[in-house]
């Protein structure tokens, strides 16, 4: 079958990386008998710098008739100054809102011969790490409405906490059916002692968890959870959260693996089709930028996750997954996770190894 993906390899270390990236995906074709089309599209930075504007209309139309969109990396220190509304991020905005974009997915896990990156305690981190974070994107703080200007006391501006029944539900049900095919654990996380957008969050949650009986739904405030989730992370499954919160603890959860290169991320609609981005997909790396230094892991496991949930091939998703667990394991790493004893390789290298080690 043919598949078109729209691809934006943006700024900093994402060219690098999206290549190999293609390279992984090529061979997944080659082996499977797909024909996968690209497109690359100009977005982010340097589309500023070219066209004026984050993502061109030309871009922008190029993603919305695809199946599916690769990310590679988003913004850097050259256009930190922009005014909000201006920014290489709105690239992220844009095809959230106007793709009807609404959950973002970003599975953490630590791999057992990387565990010694860690920050955490060795008895912590010997229980293992493998969360699901699943994120709503279309509202609260940083997708509802802003507003900049005068005031009584001087110069204001307020972003609104916005949240409807809809967008609750929508997550929860991913939140849910992630968690069914896990271990059947959710954790939802709100400020329902002091919000009442928090208050309507877990009023839903708990509606839509009736119609899954067989998972365990238990409820914390995010700054709780903040703190308990690096004490005791083997007690979590499928964390679901409004988005800033969930931007965060997906943050935090990521540092503590010790190895954020390597995790992917996805950002879908109800029906799976999306953008997929390396979990920090906002970290530039400009000080490596064509140096063949950088990780490419976390874009190539996010192109599995666009195989799993985009196209339906599960089959193809975990030889992808497979092919970086036995490279990982047979101890090939870039600079980032490597240690001594480990086998050195540059992100070309890393690429034709895991494209090497797809097989039927
Ligand atoms: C993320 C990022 C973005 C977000 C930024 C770059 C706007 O942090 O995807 O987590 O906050 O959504
Ligand atoms: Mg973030």
């Amino acid at each position: 079958m043919d598949y078109n993906i729209a691809t934006i390899p943006g700024d900093g270390i994402g060219p690098e990386i999206m290549v190999q990236t293609l390279k992984v995906l090529e061979k997944i074709g080659k082996v499977y008998g797909h024909d996968f089309k690209f497109k690359e599209c100009c977005g982010g930075g340097v589309a500023i710098d070219k066209y004026g504007e984050p993502l061109p209309e030309a871009s922008f139309n190029i993603c919305k008739d695809s199946d599916a969109i690769l990310l590679g990396n988003i913004g850097g220190y050259k256009w930190k100054d922009l005014a909000v509304e201006k920014r290489p991020e709105r690239v992220l905005f844009r095809l959230r809102g106007e793709l009807n974009f609404c959950v973002n997915v970003r599975p953490i896990f630590i791999k057992d011969s990387l565990k010694n990156f860690s920050p955490l305690k060795d008895e912590i981190v010997e229980k293992g790490i493998d969360i699901t974070v699943i994120r709503d994107i279309t509202g609260g703080v940083l997708s509802s409405e802003k507003h900049t200007g005068e005031g009584e006391f001087g110069r204001e501006a307020y972003d609104m906490e916005y949240y409807n029944e809809k967008i609750v539900s929508e997550t929860a049900k991913w939140a849910f059916e992630t968690a069914r095919r896990r271990n059947k654990k959710v954790t939802s996380l709100d400020k329902a002692n002091a919000l009442v957008s928090s208050v309507l969050w877990r009023t839903v949650m708990k509606e839509v968890a009736k119609d899954y009986p067989d998972v365990e739904l238990e409820h914390m405030y995010i700054d709780g959870c903040a703190m308990d989730v690096v004490k005791n992370p083997s007690n979590y499954d499928v964390i679901v959260a409004p988005n800033i919160f969930g931007d965060v603890i997906s943050d935090e959860i990521s540092g503590i693996t010790g190895t954020v290169e390597i995790l992917p991320s996805a950002t879908i609609d109800m029906n799976g089709k999306g953008m997929f981005e390396p979990n920090q997909l906002h970290n530039t790396h400009y000080e490596i930028i064509g140096k063949d230094i950088a990780n490419p892991i976390g874009l190539i496991l996010s192109a599995a996750l666009m195989l799993r949930y985009s196209f339906s091939l599960e089959t193809e998703a975990k030889a992808i997954e497979k092919a970086v667990a036995t490279a990982i394991s047979s101890g090939y790493a870039t600079k980032d996770i490597y240690y001594e004893g480990k086998k050195l390789v540059g992100t070309c290298e890393m690429g034709s190894i895991i494209a090497d080690f797809i097989e039927l």
